[in-house]
C-alpha cells in the first residue's frame, strides 16, 4: 500500500495538493486528467524524482522498488541501441549472461520489438521507442511501475499487448499506475484515478466508470466512443439555396 498524506508541491502557476490518499498493492490503476492537472508531477513524486515537497509518502511494502517510464521516452535513453538499452536494465542485477539474453528475447518477443534489437534508438519511430522503453522499464523487476502516458503513440494492438502484460504482472502482485489521455483504457485497468487542477478528485473501480460517466464528464473527460456517437448522431445541416428539388 502507498499512503500519501498532506502532500503539497508548489510550482510557479501550479499546486499539487493531496490531503490523504492510499493506493492498494497488486492493482492496475489508470490515471486520467486534463493536460497540466499534475499526472506527471504525481508519478515523479511517487518514484522519488521530486525533491521539494511537503507531506509524507509511505510505502508499506518492505522491499519497495519503483520504476518509472517518462512521458518523453527520449529523456530516458541511456545507451545507443535497443539491445544495449534492454541489457542496461539488467546489468546491475548480477544475472548470468545466458539468463540476460533469454529475458531480453522473451520481453522483446512479447512487445514485438525482436526485429529491432540491433537498431539505433535514435532511428526508431516514436511508437517503437515507447515499446522499447516499456520493455526496459519492465526488465527492472520493480514492484511499483509508474508509466507516464505510455500509450500516446501506440497503435491499438500494441496497447492491448501492453495491458495484457500489465495484467500478468499485476496477478503476480505488482502495482502499475498508467497515466493516459485515452479514457477508454479504463476497460483494461482495475481502478481509475482522476485528477483535476492538482487534486485527486475521484478514485473508483473501473467497472463503475460507466455508471459514473456524467460525474466524470464534468472534468472534461470523455470516452472517444461517446464522441464518435455524438458526431454520428448530430444532424447534418441541410444545404440551403438553389438546389435541384426532388
Ligand atoms: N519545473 C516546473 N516549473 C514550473 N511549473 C511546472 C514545472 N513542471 C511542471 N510545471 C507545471 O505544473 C503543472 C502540472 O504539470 P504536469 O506535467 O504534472 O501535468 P500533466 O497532468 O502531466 O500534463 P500532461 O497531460 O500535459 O502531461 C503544469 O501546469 C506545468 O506547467
Ligand atoms: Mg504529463
Amino acid at each position: 500500500m502507498i499512503k500519501l498524506s498532506n502532500i503539497k508541491i508548489s510550482k510557479k502557476n501550479f499546486e499539487l495538493n493531496i490531503e490523504k490518499f492510499s493506493i492498494e498493492d497488486g492493482k492496475s490503476i489508470l490515471l486520467l486528467g486534463n493536460s497540466g492537472c499534475g499526472k506527471t508531477t504525481l508519478l515523479k513524486l511517487l518514484s522519488g524524482f521530486v525533491e521539494k515537497y511537503e507531506g509524507d509518502i509511505h510505502f508499506e511494502n518492505q522491499d519497495t522498488m519503483t520504476s518509472i517510464m517518462l512521458q518523453n521516452p527520449i529523456d530516458q535513453m541511456i545507451t545507443p541501441t535497443v539491445e544495449t538499452e534492454l541489457k542496461f536494465s539488467l546489468v546491475n542485477r548480477k544475472i548470468d549472461d545466458e539468463i540476460i539474453e533469454k529475458k531480453i528475447e522473451d520481453i522483446a518477443t512479447y512487445f514485438d520489438i525482436i526485429n529491432l534489437l540491433k537498431n539505433n534508438l535514435r532511428e526508431l519511430s516514436f511508437g517503437e521507442l515507447q515499446k522499447v522503453m516499456l520493455a526496459a522499464t519492465f526488465l527492472t523487476n520493480a514492484n511499483y511501475y509508474f508509466l507516464d502516458e505510455p500509450t500516446s503513440h501506440l497503435d491499438h494492438k500494441s496497447t492491448k499487448i501492453l495491458y495484457n502484460y500489465i495484467k500478468e504482472i499485476v496477478n503476480e502482485g505488482k502495482t502499475v499506475i498508467i497515466a493516459s489521455q485515452n479514457f477508454d483504457e479504463y476497460l483494461y485497468s482495475d481502478k481509475t484515478l482522476i485528477m483535476n487542477n492538482g487534486k485527486i478528485v475521484d478514485y473508483l473501480d473501473s467497472s463503475k466508470i460507466n455508471e459514473n460517466k456524467d460525474r466524470i464528464g464534468e472534468y472534461g473527460l470523455r470516452s472517444s466512443n461517446d464522441e464518435i456517437v455524438r458526431i454520428l448522431h448530430a444532424k447534418t445541416p441541410r444545404r440551403q439555396g438553389k438546389g435541384i428539388r426532388k
